[in-house]
């Protein structure tokens, strides 16, 4: 094989999404006009996106706006109603190797310590050696090291956060999703994982579509912020930031600018 320029290229064209209302969710959608018992109703609506290999990406959007969904398509845990998405080049029929999904809730499996949960990314290398310093690689990328032997419950909610992270690195995915991985955490934890991960891309260079619905997250640390519409969603706006790390709105005027844009956009009319 030749080079292969796109690993991490994602095209989505054409995106729709409906479903079938679920129902549980009935009782509560039944005053939404819009939507009518057991009836289909849209989710997405017309997605057109493009994201170049090694992008870092926040799709931003109210709750419940469909942001998962679109990713749980980018990832091939979900069909679309009609429309494509394509990776390198290929239609996603199905989950892939190359296209890990980091949930939003702990994954880690309990019973296993930090390197034994990293272990099952790479638990088929033959070379034993190899596999240890892999681990030990992604332990390292994390910031985990010296942690190697605790199991998950001993760790912080940060910590587990990047204990995740490294066991989906270590798979060596050109595509990782990131749906609000940072939920939960602590005000002062979050602002650090942020960190942890601008760092981590700036290493690795894959590409990271990371959702969110902090404005500032995604100010501070994406290539590319993807703002979404209420439900059904659609792009509301697309925007590159060119921006260097790290990203401060006081001392970056066109950054603050954006930072109120973003705000407006999203029905909020001062950004605090
Ligand atoms: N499998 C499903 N069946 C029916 N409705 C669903 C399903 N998955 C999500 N939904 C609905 O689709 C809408 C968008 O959900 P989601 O993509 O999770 O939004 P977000 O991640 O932006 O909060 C919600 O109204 C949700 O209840
Ligand atoms: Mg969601």
């Amino acid at each position: 094989m030749g080079f292969r320029l796109t690993m991490g290229h994602v095209l989505i064209q054409n995106l729709h999404k409906q479903f079938i209302e679920r129902r549980a969710a009935r009782r509560r959608v039944n005053s939404d006009p819009d939507v009518q018992r057991g009836e289909r109703f849209a989710v997405l609506t017309d997605i057109n996106l493009e994201f170049t290999d090694g992008e870092l990406v926040c799709i931003l959007g109210p709750s419940g706006c469909g942001k998962t969904t679109l990713v749980r398509i980018v990832a091939g845990f979900e069909t679309p109603t009609s429309g494509r998405v394509l990776t390198d080049g290929r239609e996603v029929s199905g989950p892939r190797a190359d296209t890990i999904f980091v949930f939003q809730h702990s994954g880690l499996l309990p019973w296993m310590t930090v390197s034994e949960n990293v272990m099952l990314g790479v638990r088929d290398m033959k070379d034993k050696q190899k596999m240890a310093e892999k681990i030990q690689e992604y332990i390292d990328i994390v910031d985990l090291t010296g942690f190697e032997d605790i199991y998950p419950h001993q760790l912080s909610g940060g910590m587990q956060r990047r204990a995740e992270l490294a066991r989906a690195l270590v798979v060596n995915p050109e595509i990782l999703i990131m749906d609000e991985p940072f939920a939960g955490l602590d005000f002062l934890t979050r602002l650090k994982m942020r960190e942890e991960v601008i760092n981590m891309h700036e290493l690795i260079r894959k590409t990271i579509i990371f959702i969110t619905h902090d404005i500032d997250e995604a100010l501070v640390m994406a290539d590319r912020v993807v703002v979404m519409s209420d439900r059904p969603a659609s792009v509301k706006t697309d925007i590159e930031l060119d921006f260097p790390h790290p990203r401060d709105f006081a001392r970056n005027p066109d950054l603050e600018n954006l930072r109120r844009q973003v705000y407006t956009e999203l029905g909020v009319h001062y950004a605090l």
